[in-house]
């Protein structure tokens, strides 16, 4: 029997936290996720994704909190210096469960790159999916053009700089998802995954 009132949607977490990993804990969620989307999801490598980047990249997480509290790491991303002033982000990468709903890739993206920035970064690159490409322009970056990455269409892009400020290592941002109106299908296709 349905309750009269009862809300349509599924159990959104209240608040995100995104900021540097610094603790064991969520250096493994990070890498837990991490393998759980490019390796179970995207088969993009086969059961491990971690590479020589990942000994002087820095990792950059989103956690999903319960009762105020870091509960599960469900946002990941790096970054690293390639050269001189040269930065690179990658691994980008939001839990399924928790896509397009507290903006949380995008943040990733914020706190990449601004954290690059106030460590020099005078370039600010990436090697995007393809399917990805205007979602990053959309963020103010611009494509040098296509390249294929692990057999996989992808763009070399570029950040523009003066939209990221730069801020120093310890911020911490809070993001309060803003549930959507979800369609019927869209719930079914929820409930299937
Ligand atoms: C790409 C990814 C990180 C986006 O994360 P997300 O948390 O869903 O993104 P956000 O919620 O911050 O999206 C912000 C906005 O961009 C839109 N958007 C998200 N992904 C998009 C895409 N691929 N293309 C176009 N727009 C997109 C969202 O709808 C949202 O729009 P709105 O603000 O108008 O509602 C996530 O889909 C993901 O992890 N995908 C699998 C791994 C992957 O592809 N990694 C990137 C490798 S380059």
């Amino acid at each position: 029997m349905r309750v009269e009132g009862m809300e349509d949607r599924p159990f959104i977490p209240t608040e995100y936290v995104v900021r540097l990993a610094r603790t064991p804990w969520e250096c493994a969620g990070y890498h837990a996720l991490r393998r759980e989307v490019f390796c179970t999801e995207q088969h993009v490598f086969a059961d491990d994704d971690r590479d020589a980047t990942d000994a002087v990249a820095i990792p950059i997480i989103a956690a999903c909190c319960m009762a105020g509290m870091p509960d599960r790491i469900v946002g990941a991303v790096r970054i690293h210096e390639a050269e001189p002033g040269i930065w690179r982000g990658s691994r980008l990468a939001v839990h399924a469960d928790h896509r397009k709903l507290g903006r949380i890739g995008a943040e990733l993206i914020r706190m990449a790159v601004s954290t690059a920035h106030g460590l020099g970064a005078t370039r600010f690159m990436a090697q995007v999916q393809e399917q990805n490409v205007p979602f990053f322009r959309r963020l103010h970056w611009k494509s040098l053009g296509a390249i294929t990455l692990h057999g996989l269409p992808h763009h070399d892009m570029q950040a523009d700089l003066s939209r990221y400020p730069a801020h120093r290592q310890d911020q911490t941002w809070l993001l309060r998802p803003q549930p959507r109106q979800y369609s019927r299908q869209q719930l079914r296709n929820r409930q299937v995954a």
